[in-house]
């Protein structure tokens, strides 16, 4: 049977290893992103081109999303899965980082999804089916310099799908986040910093972390499953036992590692 999946920040890193990942599996796939040259440059190196649509959009713009749901329903009419993986990191300590900045990580890390999510709802269930997984990060888990407001739209993002897996507990609509540790990808060149400008730095921890082609395999297999939550991380997975066992001596390791 035919199957659609939707996948954001398709354009490059796991968003763009997702994208070959359903595509070579035989989906079909939608990729959202905000650059059409990159999504054209990922859609090129799957196995079945055709089958991948593209769904340019920027998707922090809260107010286009009923539009781009709407446009999104008439490809396929309907998608089973959404992967809701666009996000985008930060570099900055509270105290100087702008509030504006703030708002923007929040708007595409957690008020985004949460959006698309209130909208494709009726729509799945209608259709009595579809699967919602979001991206999330093992940052969500515990509080980390220079990362509060990542960290903290990771966070509200996990409970937020907890608490809509709970109201779906019935429902066919089946709802999933993943937790992924160090990811080799770009994510650090396009993170904020305090005043909202790009890092463009190569995240130190990102070079050494999983492939994106390998965790893509890994959450594919996972969405099969009917579990909610699944972490993947490297040797820095070590940090979550850590912090529940002996947050003074993860914070010890941590300050020692980043000292300023
Ligand atoms: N890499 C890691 O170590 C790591 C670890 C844990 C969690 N994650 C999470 O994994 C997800 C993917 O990250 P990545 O590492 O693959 O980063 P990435 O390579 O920087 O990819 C981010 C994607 O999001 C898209 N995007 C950014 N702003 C957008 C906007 N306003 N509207 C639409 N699309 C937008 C980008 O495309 P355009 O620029 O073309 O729009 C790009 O395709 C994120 O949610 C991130 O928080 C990453």
């Amino acid at each position: 049977m035919k199957q659609v999946v939707w996948i954001t920040g398709a354009s490059s890193g796991i968003g763009a290893a997702l994208v070959r990942q359903y595509c070579n599996s035989g989906h079909y796939v939608i990729a959202t992103a905000r650059s059409k040259q990159r999504l054209e440059k990922v859609i090129s190196s799957c196995s079945k081109p055709k089958n991948v649509t593209i769904l340019i959009a920027d998707l922090e713009k809260l107010d286009e999303l009923p539009q781009l749901i709407s446009n999104l329903w008439e490809i396929h009419q309907g998608i089973d899965t959404v992967i809701l993986n666009a996000g985008i990191a930060q570099w900055g300590n509270v105290r100087d980082t702008k509030i504006e900045v703030e708002n923007k990580i929040f708007n595409l890390n957690f008020w985004s999804p949460i959006q698309t999510i209130k909208l494709l709802l009726p729509k799945m269930q209608k259709k009595g089916f579809g699967r919602i997984i979001c991206i999330g990060s093992i940052a969500s888990q515990f509080g980390q310099r220079n990362l509060a407001a990542y960290s903290a739209s990771k966070s509200a993002l996990k409970i937020y799908m907890e608490s809509l897996k709970e109201e779906l507990y019935n429902s066919p609509i089946k709802v999933q986040i993943i937790s992924p540790g160090n990811i080799k990808t770009k994510i650090m060149s396009s993170a904020l910093t305090s005043n909202g400008e790009k890092l463009n730095k190569i995240g130190r921890a990102q070079e050494k972390g999983m492939s994106p082609e390998k965790l893509a395999k890994k959450i594919y297999r996972f969405s099969k499953t009917r579990r909610f939550h699944k972490i993947y991380t490297g040797i820095e997975g070590l940090a979550l036992p850590l912090h529940r066992l002996s947050p003074k001596i993860l914070y010890f390791l941590l300050r020692r590692r980043y000292a300023d």
